[in-house]
């Protein structure tokens, strides 16, 4: 770590005394770039963001009108009519700053370049530098900043935005996703109108059951899928988040993102530097779907998604096969059924804890991390035996994060839980679950524990279900001192960064899956630390296409945990096929949230040869580059996506029937993202009776992309999943 950060100073020394620094400044990835105007003295404009430029392109980009003259990080106090991204209160009472730019540097790592911006106040000893990192390999920006006190006595942080972006005015759409529990990950679009658009999280733990902190904006008017041009914005946070859109009368539309500051006002010491979440950009020319092909590469290739190139094992979970009901018969009778359909990994659910109080159902227990020995008589070590025994790997879920007040953690640590100490307790789930307060280092250290006991009596442990359900009630710490009680929302945050860093200091290989009362942590504020994330408590195939179309839109596959479950659904009741609900399920990271043994002999038997199919369409479907076809929001009775390998050899297609009517007409279906020169041979794969016409021809990539395809989807729940190999 030392060395790294020796390494870096030295390529930042280096690399800036290299530096031509000129007033424009072209900060570029692979295919896009973004142009600064940094005047020694003056303030940081942002003139463009979109397709790559070269030097001798700059004056055209003033010379063609389109360049935009907003500063790239407006601060409040001096003339300021816009929203600022930085509002500050001195120890003097003055509420204003006055920066001009004293310096530029850039940076160069191995997979991309910093390029940094110093302000300074002008009157205050008061700095703020703005960071633009630039990927070598995928078309990301991240931006942040850096705010240091250097005055005798604390500044009060008002306001303190990751980074701003202004978009020019014309016919712009924007798409984000919205929810609730159970009906996560829902896509919004709309036309920007003059106003302020506020999209927010204030529940301090999941900060995607209800809006995601990451939007696209369309600027070529209705969003389209596969064209025009596109720029994306994702926050790196894990907590309370505040992104916003305020269009004026001027001409443009000014994005902003960052910490919900709301209650969040921090104290800045002297000498302290306050260092903003990243807020991650892209653009692309190429639809909304481009824009999510980039979100996704950066995931992998990046490891923005812990170990984002690794393919993912096919499970079973037991919450919707058992709920709570655990023991060692049952846990071994599900290891054995979904071995024998060819799966490899056997995760075991809520219910397994609790000496002093056995965890029965979800009143209380939660924290109380040890087996409950009349379930569980051979312990963890016995199930993780018992899983080689089945020739698959093993995996437990725990909620380290809470606790009840019916634990033995909360009667021996009352003030570790989040809580004011004047005013009655407010629980959630189960009328008894409380939030450990994370800011506070011990609960830290504990936190830690529970994954670092777990692993040192089961070194081969293969993964962990980290689930987090209740928001926080009781706003107050017993850690924090009295003022600096409204930093609780971002030291939380930090606390829960600073374990994850641990853990995966230590156990770099260890699958962990980030759960939050479904998903309520899709979101990059922790997935660099996560391998992928439960989508939503709702497995209704049906629904879950709406969802997982969503969650696409900045997610890659293989974080998207999506479970095969029972018919009837648990969640809507509704009697959906197999095959539809694997051909779902297969569209992401597949496995089984299902009680086997009352599955039926030929439901069984097509779970074993859809398993066997997934794992040959994997690559494909976890690696490969996403193309969103005819989208479920259109309303065309349908819907339609599909992954190309990169190298566009190989393709998986899908396609559901959404409703089902007489003499329903279907659309045609055209594909993307193949080679047009290039000749397929499609195999129909999942077939459930006569396979379609389809099955065995060949057909040119061209004819495939301009012309497309009609299927037969026939009857209610008609579904079809076709594997396309080039020639
Ligand atoms: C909420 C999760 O979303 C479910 O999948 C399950 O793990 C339960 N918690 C267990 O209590």
């Amino acid at each position: 770590m030392k060395i790294k950060s020796l390494l870096s100073v030295l390529l930042l020394f280096s690399a800036s005394s290299l530096f031509a620094w000129n007033n424009d400044i072209i900060v570029s990835t692979p295919n896009t770039s973004l142009l600064l105007n940094a005047p020694k003295g003056g303030e940081l404009k942002i003139v463009y963001f979109g397709e790559k430029i070269d030097n001798s392109e700059i004056s055209q980009i003033y010379d063609s009108g389109i360049a935009s003259h907003r500063a790239a990080y407006p601060v409040f106090g001096i003339d300021c009519q816009t929203e600022p991204a930085l509002s500050v209160t001195h120890p003097d009472g003055n509420m204003s700053l006055d920066l001009e730019i004293s310096d530029v540097t850039t940076a160069k790592e191995t997979n991309a370049t910093i390029t940094t911006v110093t302000m300074k106040d002008k009157v205050y000893p008061f700095i703020v530098k703005i960071n633009y990192k630039a990927y070598n390999n995928t078309d990301i920006i991240e931006t942040w900043s850096e705010i240091t006190n250097n005055e005798k006595k604390p500044v009060l942080l008002r306001k303190f935005a990751s980074g701003y972006l202004p978009i020019r005015k014309g016919d712009v759409w924007l798409s984000h996703l919205y929810g609730s529990w159970a009906d996560e990950g829902r896509l919004v679009q709309e036309e920007l109108t003059p106003g302020m658009k506020v999209i927010k999280n204030k529940d301090g733990v999941r900060n995607s059951t209800t809006d995601h902190g990451e939007i696209m904006f369309s600027l070529d008017g209705k969003p389209q899928e596969n064209s025009g041009r596109v720029i994306g914005a994702a926050l790196c946070w894990s907590g309370n988040y505040k992104l916003s859109i305020d269009t004026d009368n001027n001409r443009e539309h000014q994005f902003m993102a960052g910490i919900n500051e709301e209650n969040s006002e921090y104290k800045l010491t002297s000498k302290e530097t306050f260092v903003t979440p990243e807020l991650a950009l892209t653009f692309s020319n190429e639809g909304l779907s481009g824009v999510s092909r980039n979100f996704h590469r950066w995931a992998r290739v990046e490891n923005k998604l812990h170990n984002g190139k690794k393919l993912r094992d096919i499970l079973l979970n037991s919450w919707e096969g058992v709920y709570f009901d655990i023991n060692e018969k049952g846990m071994d009778q599900m290891m054995g059924d979904i071995s024998s359909m060819g799966g490899e990994l056997f995760v075991m659910d809520d219910g397994w804890f609790g000496v002093k109080y056995p965890r029965k159902d979800d009143r209380s227990s939660l924290g109380d991390w040890s087996v409950d020995k009349n379930k569980l008589p051979n312990g963890v070590p016995g199930l993780v035996e018992a899983a080689k025994k089945h020739g698959i790997k093993f995996g437990i879920w725990i909620e380290p994060e809470m606790t009840n007040t019916v634990s033995e953690l909360y009667e021996k640590h009352p003030d570790w839980v989040i809580h004011q100490s004047n005013r009655p307790l407010r629980t959630g789930r189960g009328g008894s679950q409380l939030v450990l307060d994370v800011s506070n280092p011990k609960v830290q250290d504990f936190i830690f524990s529970i994954v670092d006991n777990l692993m040192k009596e089961n070194p081969d442990l293969y993964y962990i279900k980290w689930d987090a359900n209740m928001s926080v009630a009781n706003w107050g710490s017993s850690y924090l001192t009295a003022d600096k009680q409204s930093h609780l929302m971002i030291d939380y945050h930090r606390g829960l960064r600073k374990v994850l860093e641990r853990i995966r200091a230590k156990y770099p290989d260890l699958v962990i899956q980030a759960c939050a009362s479904g998903g309520g942590r899709a979101t990059y504020g922790v997935l660099p630390y996560f391998d992928e994330f439960w989508v939503s408590d709702d497995t209704d195939a049906l629904q879950r296409i709406y969802m997982q179309w969503g969650t696409s839109y900045f997610f890659p596959s293989n974080a998207m945990a999506s479970h095969v479950s029972a018919a009837p659904n648990h969640q809507t009741g509704r009697i959906i096929p197999i095959k539809f609900r694997f051909d779902v399920a297969m569209t992401a990271r597949l496995g089984m949230e299902i009680q086997p043994k009352n599955m039926t002999d030929k439901e069984k038997e097509f779970s074993k040869k859809a398993i066997e199919g997934y794992k040959q369409i994997r690559p494909i479907v976890q690696q490969g580059e996403l193309y969103r076809l005819i989208s479920p929001y259109d309303k065309k009775g349908v819907s339609s996506l599909m992954y190309t390998t990169e190298d566009k050899s190989q393709a998986v297609f899908f396609a559901y029937k959404l409703e089902h009517f007489c003499n329903q007409s279907i659309p045609r279906f055209t594909m993307k993202g193949l080679n047009p020169d290039k000749t397929y041979m499609i195999t129909e794969m999942n077939v459930d009776g006569k396979p379609v016409f389809l099955d065995g021809k060949k057909i040119k990539g061209s004819i495939l992309m301009n012309q497309g395809v009609e299927l037969p989807l026939n009857s209610e729940y008609s579904s079809r999943v076709l594997k396309l190999t080039a020639l």
